[in-house]
């Protein structure tokens, strides 16, 4: 086989274009190609098909509202519930014994949910937020891990019209604080705690830590019990419920959906933006839903008959759109897998899809360069031809990873779509129909259907194909974010201003700024390169390099920090932190620990820096601004650009010889 093998990695290796197979264009929900000119002719009453996958109470009167720019609204004056649309329509269809949610915990227990266990804990969970008080618009903060709780407690809240605020359960107490607070939150959900690696791991400690954080208290705290006799013994306190006890009390009860405003929100999310401040993203009940629908049916291709399954966390947008929202308001059925891809061996991910016959998996590119790097033989120890379709997300992904992986997970007969999209844009932006169009590794694709996005540069002209701009996005989609909460004003400067005559009413004078960089070819497919401001990506996660600065500012003997992404073999970007220390304080091991600490404690074990280097000076311009690009550089061992314009030039000399010390 070993010759075959390298025969076939070098054809892969010339190859820059691939079609789909003839067998998956028969099969695939959309294949007519006609689809791009007829949503342009058509928009944007082309979104009606987005909004017709959907059960709608009340039909809406207008599909755009373009009135008030960027203030757009869709479906405006529609009627629907999330939760109906993800649960009961389905129960009510003849498919309530059709296997909703597959869990798989780390240590290989299983639960499975139907339809109609799904509608029946739903149900008694939204019964039991109202009883604590929960009532209609109030936030419900969920602090959870990978276990089914999650979506059901998303749902119960979407059920009874209170959004969720969902907050990843690897960040830590002050993260969690920090964003019930944004958020105005009084109500969390939470877990005692769960696997990681083998090991249970404590979450209500650090649940009640960011608790105590909590400005405006609060008044209800529910908790999981996962961990049942590994438990670490905590007592609830007396705002605390047991999940359990609080179902047990609401057997057999049923709860109304409440028909929400299409532009009602079903959730908030913080993510990370250029100040050290998370920003709270608005997503709505009819536009958000419609589109994350949409988007599972035509890009992921997902049918009811499918098992599907994304092993993105639920913490992220990935989770929302694409393990619980689209996937279930389809009618399939979606897996869940608690624990991490190397546990207990390096082929649990393959045995997950062998075990369950997973039609469409969708990953991230990191976890492609890890699988790569462990090595071909596990996924060829598996049984991987139930596979019909792959995707990834998050970050750019290399040729190399996006050939390996369509030829040893996908078997070379799977189409891999490569997503382009973000927290604000709610669903895919930018990636091809798999049914229709040819794929080119490192590219994501043409955008989607309805999608206006442009390559411009800092004046807002379309640059030539081939050259590097900026992304922008000309026209409003039904996905895309409605303001950051209770902040328009953040909205405006953070993605509009840029790009926008802010003093205009017209529609066409708005332009959104996702802040990535990227180029376009002669086809018209999209290679997106990367983020343009302060934020990194460290294994498809987003993080603020000014909330880990003002992480390690915080640390007692650091006087001033910097932190860039430097290039990554399997994480794609890491940490990488600079370091003045206070007069009186010693560079060395222990101020490196405590950094290490206050930046998990202030955000999480995701942000932990990779190298922390500590130097004298920082390299600035003469008005005293962090030369980032150049600190960039030595991060990536790439050649020095431009220091003639710093107030300091040797710095980045020493930095640099510093840096390679403790590479060594
Ligand atoms: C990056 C994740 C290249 C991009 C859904 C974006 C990508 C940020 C891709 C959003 C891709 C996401 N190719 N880059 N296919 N997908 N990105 O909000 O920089 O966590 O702005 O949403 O990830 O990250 P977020």
């Amino acid at each position: 086989m070993a010759q075959g093998d390298t025969e076939l990695e070098a054809r892969l290796e010339e190859q820059d274009e691939f079609e789909p197979s003839e067998e998956f264009v028969a099969q695939a929900n959309v294949s007519d190609a006609g689809i791009y000119d007829e949503f342009e002719e058509n928009w944007p009453e082309c979104w009606e098909r987005a909004a017709d996958l959907l059960d709608w109470d009340e039909e809406y009167d207008e599909v755009l509202d373009d009135s008030n720019p960027p203030f757009y609204e869709w479906f405006t004056g529609g009627e629907l519930n999330a939760c109906h649309n993800c649960v009961d329509r389905h129960v009510e269809n003849g498919d309530k014994n059709r296997v909703a949610i597959k869990w798989e915990g780390e240590h290989g227990e299983t639960r499975t949910y139907t339809y109609q266990d799904l509608y029946r804990e739903v149900n008694e969970f939204a019964a039991a937020l109202r009883d604590l008080g929960v009532e209609e618009d109030d936030v419900v903060t969920l602090y959870m891990p990978m276990v089914p709780e999650l979506p059901i407690a998303m749902l119960a809240c979407a059920r009874i019209g209170a959004p969720h605020n969902v907050v990843f359960a690897g960040f830590s107490a002050e993260a969690l604080a920090t964003r019930m607070n944004a958020a105005d939150s009084r109500f969390l959900v939470t877990c005692d705690g769960y696997y990681r690696r083998g090991d249970p791991l404590d979450h209500l400690d650090k649940t009640n830590e960011g608790l105590d954080s909590v400005d405006h208290g609060v008044d209800a705290t529910v908790v999981v019990d996962r961990l049942g006799d590994d438990g670490f013994g905590h007592d609830l306190k007396g705002n605390q419920h047991d999940w359990d006890e609080l179902l047990d009390e609401q057997r057999g009860e049923r709860v109304d959906p409440v028909e929400r405003d299409a532009e009602d929100m079903l959730f908030l999310m913080y993510t990370s933006g250029t100040t050290g401040q998370p920003k709270g993203v608005k997503h709505t009940t009819g536009g958000y839903l419609s589109y994350a629908t949409w988007t599972s049916h035509a890009v992921l291709d997902i049918e009811k008959e499918d098992t599907y399954w994304c092993s993105a966390d639920i913490g992220w947008i990935t989770g929302h759109s694409y393990i619980v929202y689209g996937p279930l308001a389809l009618g399939s059925t979606t897996v869940m897998y608690e624990g991490t891809p190397d546990f207990p061996n390096r082929d649990r991910m393959w045995d997950i899809v062998e075990k369950y016959a997973v039609d469409v998996f969708y990953t991230a590119p990191t976890a492609i360069r890890a699988f790569m790097k462990w090595g071909s033989k596990y996924p060829e120890s598996r049984d991987l031809s139930s596979l019909r379709l792959l995707g990834t997300v998050g970050e750019p992904i290399n040729p190399r990873a996006w050939k390996w992986y369509y030829e040893h997970i996908g078997n070379e007969n799977c189409p891999v779509v490569d997503t382009w999209w973000q927290t604000e844009t709610g669903g895919m932006m930018i990636t091809t129909l798999p049914g229709v169009k040819n794929m080119k590794p490192g590219s994501a694709g043409p955008p989607l259907p309805g999608i206006d996005a442009q390559i411009v540069d800092t004046n807002g002209d379309e640059v030539e194909p081939g050259r590097a701009g900026y992304l922008t996005v000309n026209k409003p989609w039904p996905g895309m974010l409605r303001t950051l909460y209770k902040n328009d004003e953040r909205y405006i400067s953070e993605y509009w201003e840029e790009y926008s005559d802010t003093d205009s009413d017209d529609p066409d004078d708005w332009v959104y700024f996702p802040e990535d960089g990227a180029k376009v070819d002669d086809d018209g497919y999209i290679t997106v390169l990367g983020r343009v401001d302060d934020v990194i990506n460290v294994s498809g996660h987003r993080l603020g390099t000014m909330e880990i600065e003002s992480a390690i500012v915080g640390v007692e003997g650091v006087a001033e920090a910097a932190v860039v992404g430097g290039n990554h073999e399997v994480k794609g970007e890491a940490v990488y932190a600079y370091v003045i220390t206070e007069d009186g304080y010693e560079e060395g091991e222990d101020l490196r620990a405590r950094i290490i600490e206050g930046v998990e404690d202030a955000i999480g074990p995701i942000a932990r820096p990779e190298q922390v280097v500590f130097t004298p000076e920082l390299p600035k311009t003469r008005s005293g601004k962090i030369m980032r690009r150049l600190l960039e550089d030595v991060a990536n061992g790439a050649e020095l650009g431009n220091t003639s314009t710093l107030r300091n030039p040797d710095i980045v000399e020493q930095i640099e010889a510093k840096v390679h010390a403790q590479s060594d």
